[in-house]
């Protein structure tokens, strides 16, 4: 029974060699390994036949030869994988399908209010959402009791800082470190301690624009922004306008969008750059003049694209973020 078993591995060896293709390693495996009918297996189902004197050291035997098989053929069908020589495509096997992602509606409506206003000259750039007292409020004349800060419910870290409550943050930064003109957008999350209800979340988007320039007027502003409504939300839409009060903007507005279904509909606040403003930006208000708005793009998508609870924008909920 020895000079059988040698016998195999000296057939197995030779027959490998002449092998060819990846799948005649799989046949030859079958031939010499395979459970039920393999020759390996046939030699040891004569095992028991076998007077007890000759039968020491076969059961070891065989488990060498065995393993010593089962190495060769793992180093060829390993070459022959490396190389590369044996490729074939199963045109059965059922296919992959691979996911592809989108932009959510609230960066959509980002990207689309940047595109608008770089029409008309502007940039854009991000700000700090963790923000001292001082940029978000003071330098916006609001000194610490100013009433106007309670319409702006703050979530304070400690007493000098505080989480943005809006862009205009970033007024007079942008202003304390760029020569007029400017034309600049500002993009971002805001956070007030607001209850969470259809329209809002204590964490929401703004959008701030500022220009500073040594000529622009009102009705400049009011252009741009006509300008933005109409293609935002198509040829035909209108806007209107009233005053308002912001501490940073003299004189300050308020506009609206006219909506097919849900009327007249405030999208944004806006104002001449107030000069103590301009000032804390280390400009001269004799000098230079802009204006500024901020809007909720938030707001916009929902006017946009018909949803009426903010919540939906938030939820990541796939069935409405495949959509868009
Ligand atoms: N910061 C104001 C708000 O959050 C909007 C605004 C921006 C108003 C710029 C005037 C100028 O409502």
């Amino acid at each position: 029974m020895k000079t059988e078993l040698e016998k195999l591995l000296i057939n197995f060896k030779k027959e490998i060699e002449k092998i060819e293709r990846l799948e005649d390693t799989e046949t030859l495996r079958v031939k010499y390994l395979g459970r039920k009918s393999g020759l390996l297996q046939k030699i040891t189902a004569q095992i028991p036949k076998l007077p007890t004197s000759q039968r020491s050291g076969i059961g070891t035997m065989i488990n060498e030869i065995r393993a010593q098989i089962e190495h060769i053929l793992e180093e060829k069908s390993a070459k022959r994988k490396v190389s590369g020589e044996e490729t074939y495509v199963d045109v059965s096997t059922p296919g992959k399908k691979f996911e592809t992602g989108s932009l959510h509606p609230i960066t959509l409506v980002i990207e689309e209010i940047k595109e608008i206003f770089y029409y008309l000259g502007f940039t854009w750039t991000d700000g700090p959402e963790v923000e001292s007292d001082l940029y978000n409020f003071q330098k916006l004349n609001m000194p610490p009791d100013h009433p106007a800060r309670d319409a702006q419910q703050t979530y304070y870290i400690d007493s000098e800082t505080l989480l943005r409550t809006h862009t205009s943050n970033m007024q007079v930064r942008f202003l304390e470190n760029h020569k007029p003109p400017i034309r600049v957008l500002f993009p971002g999350r805001c956070y007030r301690r607001d209850m969470p209800d259809t329209t809002h979340l204590p964490s929401f988007y703004q959008i701030e624009g500022l220009l500073v320039d040594d000529r622009s007027k009102m009705t400049d502003l009011l252009g741009s922004l006509d300008f933005f409504a109409k293609r935002f939300f198509g040829k035909k839409t209108k806007i209107r306008v009233y005053g308002h009060h912001f501490p940073y903007t003299e004189p300050s507005i308020e506009v609206e969008v006219h909506h097919p279904k849900k009327g007249w509909i405030e999208i944004l606040g806006a104002g001449m750059v107030h000069p103590d403003v301009l000032r804390n930006g280390r400009l001269d208000p004799g000098k230079y003049r802009g204006w500024a708005f901020g809007m909720g793009p938030d707001r916009l998508a929902m006017l946009k694209y018909g949803i009426n609870n903010i919540r939906i924008l938030y939820n990541n909920d796939l069935r409405f973020l495949n959509q868009f």
